[in-house]
């Protein structure tokens, strides 16, 4: 199927990456959020993060102009029906996620092709919320999306061959590589990287490292590009949360248990860099660590 003009909800950090590759590899994008706010910074970050390509040559200011000239944004969930691919990044909440399936789904196109950026809720189960199983995907990209090489893509129980084969094509589109990840909890990516990040916590927690010494310890001593902790702060703490959460409740395993340090930070609203405080404090420059 021939995927031309593409719909993305939730103007967020992984709404408006979607939203930037998509226009950069020729699509017609248009962008929806409930807040005004959101759309507008959205385009502001769009137009940041194309300009900073512009600037390192790794594409022309006529690319980015034409990239944003591609985008549109509308606070009516209903204008996303004509396109030919839709795909979810609001908030990583089963409840909002099923509202917003609910609403959409009325509008749709027979065609359309439904998603979720989800990055560790069921597929099968989100899909059952809809009246296309069969062309319900989870399309799991990587933050910050214009960096990052990988796109998970998970299929539900009754997703389709050509629901599968048009999204491992558009993947190639957008110059990245995929991943086809069977439908468990969190997927591969974060089956394997949240434990890690829950563990830096436990390290914190039980007084085995510090903030700096633990994070130091695993970029130099695993060549990882950001310490865990950094990394952590980095996806948003409360999304690190409800992906343990996720795991724990449904592997049924203790090993998945969340750290009750890193429960802690979310309960005191300090998220990560979102909120300017996490594991460090980024209302100064350097940040400076909280523990
Ligand atoms: N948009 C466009 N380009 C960007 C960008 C953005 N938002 N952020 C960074 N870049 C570019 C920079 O321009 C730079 O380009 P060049 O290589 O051409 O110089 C390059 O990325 C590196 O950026 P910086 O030099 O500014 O900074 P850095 O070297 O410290 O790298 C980083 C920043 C790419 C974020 C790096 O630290 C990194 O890879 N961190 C790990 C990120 C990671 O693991 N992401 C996955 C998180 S898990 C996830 O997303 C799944 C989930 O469901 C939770």
């Amino acid at each position: 199927m021939d995927i031309k003009k593409v719909g993305v909800i939730g103007a967020g950090q992984m709404g408006n990456g979607i939203a930037h590759v998509f226009a950069l590899a020729g699509y017609d994008v248009l962008m929806n959020d409930i807040s005004r706010e959101a759309l507008d910074a959205a385009l502001t970050v769009i137009d940041t993060n194309l300009e900073r390509q512009v600037s390192r040559e790794k594409i022309s200011a006529d690319a980015k102009a034409e990239a944003l000239g591609r985008i549109s944004t509308t606070l009516t969930l209903a204008d996303l029906g004509p396109t030919d691919l839709v795909i979810e990044a609001a908030t990583e909440r089963e409840t909002v996620k099923a509202a917003i399936f609910e609403d959409i789904v009325p509008h749709l196109a027979p065609h359309t092709i439904l998603t979720s950026n989800t990055s560790s809720i069921s597929i099968t189960r989100l899909a059952s919320r809809t009246d296309r199983p069969e062309k319900f995907m989870g399309f799991h990209f990587m933050n910050p999306v214009p960096v990052m090489q990988l796109v998970e893509l998970i299929r539900g129980i009754a997703t389709d061959e050509a629901t599968y084969k048009t999204l491992h094509g558009v993947v190639e589109r957008l110059g990245k590589t995929s991943a086809t990840a069977e439908d468990f909890p969190a997927f591969i990516v974060n089956r394997i990287l949240m434990p890690m990040i829950n563990e830096a916590v436990y390290t914190l927690y039980e007084g085995v490292g510090s903030v700096a010494s633990i994070d130091s310890a695993m970029k130099l001593g695993t060549n990882h590009p950001m310490g865990p902790l950094e990394l952590a702060d980095f996806i948003g703490l409360d999304t690190c949360l409800a992906i343990m959460n996720v795991l724990h409740d449904g592997l049924a395993d203790t090993k998945y248990r969340p750290c009750p340090l890193l429960t802690k930070y979310v309960e005191a609203g300090w998220l990560g860099r979102k909120t300017e405080r996490g594991f460090y404090d980024y209302r100064q420059d350097p940040p400076v660590p909280t523990r």
